[in-house]
C-alpha cells in the first residue's frame, strides 16, 4: 500500500487539508476560503481567521477521509504548517496536528509554509526540479528570489516594502475592484490596453539595478494618481499596473539566470497565478533552455497539498517533529 501523507494548512485565510502520496500525487483535498468573510473589511482580520480554522478544520478532516475511503489508521506522517504566518491561525493547525498525532502515534512534521510552495510546482508532476535552482516566490505575504542548492537555501532579493499580492489587494481596494485583488487584476488587465497609461520603470537607479529586492510602492502610488481622474478605462490601468510590476519581476529572474547556470526555475505563490506572468516565465525559461516549474492553477494558493508534498523529504529520511512542536509567527524569509 502507498504511503499518503496529511497535510494541513492555516498560516493565514484558507483552511485546507489534503492527501498525498510520496510520489507527489494528490489523492483528496479540501479547502474552505474564508474570502468572502475577509473581503467584507477589505483585509484579514487575524481573529476571525483563527475562529474560522477551528470551526472547519475537523470537518474538513472527517470529509477527506470519508471521500479518499482512507481512515486515520491509514496514515504515514501528518505535516502541517507552523511557520510563517498569523501565529492564532498557524497555532490552530498545529494543535490539530499534534492531537491527531497523540491519538494515533502518527509521525508529525513541521513545515516552513515557503519550502510548502515551492514544493507545490512538483504536485502531479513526474518529475522534480533539479538542483541548483533559481525559485520566485509569490504571494500576498511573500516576493522573494531565492536559490536553492545542494548546501541549502539562500534569498538573493526580497521586497523592501509590499508583497506583489498585496500591492495588487491594496490596488485592488483602491479602486473598489473587491478582495483578493490579484484575479479581478488579472482578468481585466487582459481586455485592457497597458500602453494607455504610463507607469514608473521600477528599480532602475544605479543603486538597485543590479540588485535583487523588490519595491511597490512607488507603482501603487503612480496607480493611485491615475484612479484620481474621472474618466479612467480601468481594465487598461490595471494593464499598465500589472506589466509594470512584472517587467520588475522578469528582469531580477533575467539577471539570475545570466549571471548562473541552474537546471530550472520554479515559480510559485499565489501571484503565480497570474496569467500575464504565467506568460512571462514560459518565455524567459524558453530563452535561458531551463525547464520551468509552475503549479497547477489549484495550487498556486495556499493549500495542504503543498504542505503534504513538503514533508516527503524528511517522511522519507524519518525526521519527525516531537510534540513540543511550534507555531512561530516570524515575517522572516526563508533561511539561507
Ligand atoms: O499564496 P497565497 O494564497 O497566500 C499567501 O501566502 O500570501 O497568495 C494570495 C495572493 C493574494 O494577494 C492574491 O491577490 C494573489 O495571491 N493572487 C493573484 C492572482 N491570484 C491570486 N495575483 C495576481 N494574479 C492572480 N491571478
Ligand atoms: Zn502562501
Amino acid at each position: 500500500m502507498s504511503d499518503y501523507i496529511l497535510g494541513i494548512e492555516s498560516s493565514c485565510d484558507d483552511t485546507s487539508i489534503a492527501l498525498v502520496d510520496t510520489e507527489y500525487r494528490v489523492i483528496a483535498m479540501k479547502t474552505v476560503s474564508q474570502t468572502s468573510v475577509h473581503s467584507l473589511f477589505g483585509g484579514i482580520i487575524p481573529e476571525i481567521a483563527a475562529r474560522n480554522h477551528i470551526a472547519w478544520i475537523f470537518p474538513l478532516l472527517r470529509s477527506l477521509l470519508d471521500e479518499a475511503k482512507i481512515s486515520l489508521s491509514d496514515l504515514s506522517a501528518i505535516a502541517v504548517t507552523t511557520h510563517p504566518g498569523l501565529v492564532g491561525s498557524l497555532l490552530v493547525g498545529v494543535g490539530a496536528a499534534k492531537g491527531i498525532s497523540a491519538a494515533t502515534g502518527i509521525p508529525l512534521v513541521g513545515i516552513n509554509h515557503l519550502e510548502a510552495h515551492i514544493a507545490s510546482a512538483s504536485l502531479n508532476r513526474k518529475s522534480r526540479p533539479q538542483l541548483p535552482f533559481l525559485s520566485l516566490i509569490i504571494s500576498g505575504g511573500h516576493t522573494s528570489l531565492i536559490e536553492v542548492k545542494k548546501e541549502g537555501i539562500y534569498t538573493l532579493g526580497a521586497t523592501m516594502d509590499d508583497a506583489a499580492g498585496e500591492a495588487f489587494d491594496k490596488v485592488a481596494k483602491m479602486a473598489k475592484l473587491g478582495y483578493p485583488g490579484g484575479p479581478v487584476i488579472d482578468k481585466l488587465a487582459q481586455k485592457g490596453d497597458a500602453s494607455r497609461y504610463k507607469m514608473p520603470k521600477l528599480l532602475t537607479s544605479e543603486k538597485y539595478k543590479h540588485s535583487f529586492v523588490f519595491s511597490f510602492s512607488g507603482l501603487k502610488t503612480a496607480t493611485q494618481r491615475f484612479l484620481k481622474n474621472d474618466d479612467i478605462d480601468m481594465p487598461s490601468l490595471m494593464a499598465a499596473f500589472q506589466k509594470s510590476l512584472f517587467e520588475l519581476v522578469e528582469r531580477r529572474i533575467i539577471y539570475a539566470l545570466k549571471h548562473n547556470k541552474y537546471k530550472a526555475l520554479v515559480v510559485v505563490g499565489g501571484v503565480s497565478a497570474n496569467s500575464e506572468l504565467r506568460e512571462r516565465m514560459e518565455r524567459v525559461s524558453h530563452r535561458f533552455d531551463t525547464a520551468l516549474f509552475l503549479p497547477e492553477l489549484q495550487y498556486c494558493q495556499d493549500n495542504g497539498a503543498m504542505t503534504a508534498a513538503a514533508a516527503i523529504p524528511a517522511f522519507q529520511t524519518k525526521q519527525f517533529a516531537d510534540f513540543t512542536l511550534d507555531a512561530a509567527p516570524t515575517k522572516r524569509e526563508i533561511y539561507g
